[in-house]
């Protein structure tokens, strides 16, 4: 069953706190731009992603990708949100929005208007903003655009 609607405050707190756990793990010896990201399963697991950098630089993977490739690699699917927290040397400062290889993976997987993405700029809810994917890559490509085509219009 998809649950929609606004998430509650106590599971906001908790996908920042476990998100920001994650900054510990980042390896970005390059950037030293740390990442954590908390994304919620529609069963309400929660898995963690850390960014992870290569001295080649392009084979790096973003916080949000580790955590989306590991719960798809356990089976899971279908996702309800995802927080994402980084700064330099691990220290907040502002939000860190996913990057536009990251948006485009979650389009695989979350639907556009209902998938919540966190931005926390502090360990606090307050320090918090929620967005809706369809707000931070409006008119993606997604796997229904294969599926027949469709004019804008429809
Ligand atoms: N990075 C992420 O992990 N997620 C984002 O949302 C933005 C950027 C990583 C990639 C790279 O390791 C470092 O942050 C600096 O760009």
């Amino acid at each position: 069953m998809e649950q929609e609607g606004p998430l509650e405050p106590v599971l906001i707190q908790k996908l920042i706190e476990a998100a920001t756990d994650q900054l510990q793990r980042a390896y970005a010896p390059y950037s030293h731009f740390q990442v954590g990201a908390a994304l919620l399963a529609e069963n309400g697991e929660i898995f963690t992603g850390c960014n992870i950098e290569n001295a080649a630089y392009t084979p790096s993977n973003c916080a949000e990708r580790t955590a989306f490739f590991k719960a798809v690699s356990n089976g899971q699917r279908s996702f309800r949100a995802i927080c994402v927290v980084g700064g330099k040397n691990g220290v907040l400062s502002g939000f860190t929005p996913p990057c536009g290889v990251c948006r485009q993976v979650m389009m695989e997987f979350c639907d556009p208007r209902t998938f919540q993405i966190i931005l926390a700029a502090g360990k606090n809810k307050e320090q918090s903003r929620v967005f809706l994917l369809k707000e931070l890559l409006p008119m993606g490509f997604s796997p229904e655009n294969l599926k027949a085509h469709r004019s804008f219009f429809d």
